[in-house]
């Protein structure tokens, strides 16, 4: 037996079995993290973009999220948090490897993100990966109202939408990729290239973060079945004869705009960013790298040319200090451990070489940090360094912008983040070409304050227009087409 809130949204305390919800939204993580304990454990909210870009849509949709607690073999019963209904899915130790560390991690990962790291392809991470699919799947179909509309999201899930179709053809399903979808000569290596466009093609409306991703994608559906394809339509032949239609749109994910400015207006706020720059020792200039630690991230890249400009005494290490945060993550895979060693032995080397007692030249911090103290790193910042040599978005380059109400600072982005389609007036670079990346760097070192403002300015205005209230409800204004008449609508949220 399980008391459940209404899931109408009425106060009133039901006790039943299984809840159903109008809205669904189903991601390998839940918004919270399962934190174990000697005696117990407590729930944490989950880092990460996903859960504040959907914040907004579950509060105003009383839905239900379908995820992983992030820990291996625990059965949690579902329940209501701030007034969603968080349904646990359950992994064993050997899915946690195979499916999510394996096939999704070793496999999918660096296969979308153009091979920057070798794939590896495992047929019992494949088998795994088509288990756990079902497994969301199932526990979707069961928390779906009649004619529900149910949100799947990222590469981990891609193909639950056709499992959910088969099983609930009265669902509105839509499915959003939040990493690159890559090129056909790359995307064709995967030995399960077309069970995956299937299973994605069970959707309504697959949501990309760039137009070249969902034009990809779009190849990749021709070029394998041959299907036709109008602009952003596809037309699925149906068993019965006809054709379904699915849409595959570009729609770039954003942030909290309004939350971010609001931290960087408080007092305490921009006093621990002076206090930053004051323990870092009033330096001229600060550089600032934050990412999760990924290869994908082109952390090397920037620390080279950040090196290379202390060596050549372009810069000197009393004058110009950097600042990497690097938060731990899939800390199990090969790949990553790798990462991991080679980044430290540089941050190692060019301490050792450009450092002296009490002062190094790059601050290197294996942490996670809460939103207050990011906003206070950004504020002290005066050049944010994006160099990653592919990536679906970039959130961290719009936070950047978002917090930044002085109009000050320089973003320096790569070209190969998907927020380079929107935010031009960033110094765009290709992290690959370290004396490029170098020139850019003296370049914002000097920029004037006239320029810095002028380009801020842009990007400010940019980043206000397409905050993460006005992503979701493109997104669910689009998946809102294709939902049948009289089957229940989903709010946006409000402000969009
Ligand atoms: C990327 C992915 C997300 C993922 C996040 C953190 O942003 O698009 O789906 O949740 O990385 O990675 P993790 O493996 O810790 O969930």
């Amino acid at each position: 037996m399980t008391t459940a809130r209404n899931a109408h949204g009425t106060d009133a305390i039901i006790t039943t079995e299984q809840p159903t919800f109008g809205f669904v939204v189903v991601a390998n993580r839940l918004p919270v993290d399962r934190v174990e304990a000697p005696g117990g454990g407590s729930w944490r909210r989950s880092p990460g973009g996903l859960v504040t870009a959907l914040e907004p849509v579950m509060a105003a949709n009383d839905g239900a999220w379908v995820g992983w607690p992030g820990v291996a073999d625990k059965e949690f019963d579902a329940f209501d948090n701030d007034g969603s209904w968080l349904v646990p899915v359950e992994l064993s130790t050997d899915e946690v490897e195979t499916y999510y560390e394996g096939f999704s991690n070793d496999t999918l990962w660096p296969l979308y993100h153009d091979v920057i790291a070798q794939p590896s392809y495992h047929r019992e991470w494949w088998d795994a990966y088509v288990a756990v699919n079902r497994r969301f799947a199932d526990a979707a179909a069961e928390v779906a109202d009649e004619g529900a509309v149910v949100w799947v999201h990222d590469y981990q899930l891609q193909l639950v939408p056709e499992m959910l179709r088969e099983a609930r053809p009265d669902l509105t399903i839509g499915f959003f990729n939040h990493i690159p979808f890559p090129a056909y000569g790359i995307y064709s290596q995967l030995p399960w290239r077309k069970q995956i466009l299937n299973g994605l093609l069970g959707a309504d409306v697959i949501g990309f973060q760039r137009l070249a991703d969902a034009g990809n994608f779009s190849r990749a559906v021709r070029r394998l079945f041959g299907y036709t394809t109008k602009g952003t339509n596809i037309e699925v032949p149906v068993e019965s004869g006809g054709t379904r239609n699915v849409v595959a749109k570009h729609f770039p994910i954003s942030i909290d705009v309004s939350g971010y400015e609001e931290l960087a207006e408080r007092g305490d706020v921009q006093a621990r960013a002076e206090e930053i720059r004051a323990e870092l020792g009033n330096p001229s200039v600060v550089m600032l790298g934050v990412d999760r630690l990924d290869y994908t991230k082109g952390i090397g890249h920037r620390l080279k040319a950040f090196g290379e400009l202390l060596e050549d005494e372009r810069l000197s290490a009393t004058d110009a200090v950097l600042v990497q945060v690097a938060s731990p993550s899939r800390e199990r895979v090969e790949t990553y451990k790798t990462l991991r060693d080679e980044i430290e032995l540089t941050v190692g080397r060019i301490n050792g070489d450009h450092g002296s007692i009490g002062h190094q030249a790059i601050n290197y911090l294996h942490h996670s940090y809460p939103r207050e103290e990011m906003v206070a790193l950004f504020l002290a910042s005066d050049i944010m360094l994006v160099t990653a040599l592919r990536d679906g978005m970039n959130l961290v380059a719009k936070e950047y912008v978002a917090s930044r109400i002085d109009e000050d600072g320089i973003l320096v982005l790569s070209e190969f983040a998907g927020a380079a389609d929107e935010l031009k007036s960033a110094l765009l670079v290709n992290p690959h070409d370290i004396d490029g990346l170098k020139d850019t760097i003296m370049q914002a070192v000097s920029m004037p304050r006239r320029e810095r403002v002028q380009r801020m300015r842009a990007l400010r205005r940019r980043v206000r227009d397409n905050d993460v209230a006005r992503w979701s409800a493109s997104f669910l204004d689009e998946l809102d087409q294709a939902r049948p008449a009289g089957a229940p609508e989903v709010r946006a949220p409000e402000g969009s």
